[in-house]
């Protein structure tokens, strides 16, 4: 790595639809938003993030990233423009830029190593996991994971008996706003209670069923342009993911209050605090809703490069 300065970027992610059911090999869809992780690294004398020292109970994901690259001593910095447990993907995008840094620094990196060595770092960190936020991250702009391969595949993943299909999803123009509770939710806790919920009771084996089919059924709407519809869908898709235990009082408030405003809204990625998404074409009206709930609003771009050197 020598004394040299290496770095890259990757974006944040919304899931439009499917969180949570995609662990169980049902399909999701996600766009990449105008919100990135920056990262930069340098060899040390040892290795830290953002100044702070890595021990064994810290920075998990920094850790097992510089481990899968035996790195030595390595300082690690990030520069973020959304807030980590925000349910947008802050994990996948550190774990993809800092995996694409370190690749960098040996070489040279490609998109499909860097997505499979980031779900392998999540899986290991997050105890259980999907591809779709390292998958998203990486590649950017939109991603459809199926169980079957369909056009446009860029690569599947196999975990135990699970297999994910991943594609690159053509995301028609539309206009999205975030709400950030305030709330950091981290991801693993959330999937261990659904994993919990699953194992016991065939009502919620349904529940992640029928999110895989509303998935379908939304990516068919987004295909056509249908974003009435496709609003309908993802506010189906929350009551679905409350009737699983995984929204709270704020992200229900949040969702109820944007709807008048909004063609849909769900909460977004694992829930139980983080973010909630609205489609609207009443941006601004829908900003001030979030924030009048006590939520901090961010208008997003999608159609957004994956990870890539500064
Ligand atoms: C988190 O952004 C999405 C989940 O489905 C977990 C995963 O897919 O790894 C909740």
């Amino acid at each position: 790595m020598s004394g040299r300065l290496w770095g890259t970027s990757a974006p944040a992610k919304v899931i439009l639809l499917g969180e949570h059911a995609v662990v169980y090999g049902q399909p999701a869809a996600s766009v990449a938003i105008d919100l990135r992780m920056r990262c930069r690294i340098r060899s040390a004398s040892i290795s830290s993030l953002n100044g702070m020292p890595l021990t064994a109970h810290n920075y998990s994901y920094v850790s097992a990233c510089l481990a899968k690259h035996d790195a030595g001593p390595t300082a690690v910095a990030t520069d973020s423009d959304f807030p980590s447990g925000s349910g947008l993907g802050s994990s996948a995008a550190v774990t993809v830029a800092l995996l694409a840094a370190l690749a960098r620094s040996k070489g040279n990196w490609d998109e499909e190593t860097v997505a499979r060595e980031a779900f392998e770092v999540e899986s290991e960190v997050q105890g259980r996991a999907s591809p779709i936020d390292t998958s998203t991250c990486a590649h950017g702009h939109g991603i459809l994971i199926t169980s079957e391969r369909r056009d446009h595949l860029l690569w599947e993943m196999s975990c135990d008996t699970r297999r994910w299909c991943v594609h690159d999803l053509k995301v028609p123009n539309m206009t999205l706003v975030i709400g950030f509770t305030g709330r950091s939710a981290p991801t693993g806790p959330m999937v261990a209670k659904v994993k919990r919920y699953v194992d016991h009771s065939t009502f919620a084996r349904e529940v992640i069923e029928d999110i895989g089919q509303m998935t379908l059924e939304g990516v068919k709407q987004m295909a056509k342009g249908d974003l009435e519809s496709l609003g309908r869908t993802m506010t189906r898709d929350h009551k679905l993911l409350a009737i699983l235990g995984v929204s709270s009082p704020e992200l229900d408030k949040m969702v109820s209050a944007t709807l008048p405003y909004s063609y849909g809204a769900k909460l977004t990625g694992a829930g139980g605090g983080g973010s909630m998404i609205a489609l609207t074409d009443r941006p601004e009206k829908v900003m001030e809703i979030i924030r009048s709930k006590g939520g901090k609003p961010y208008t997003v771009v999608t159609d957004v490069p994956g990870v890539k050197n500064e």
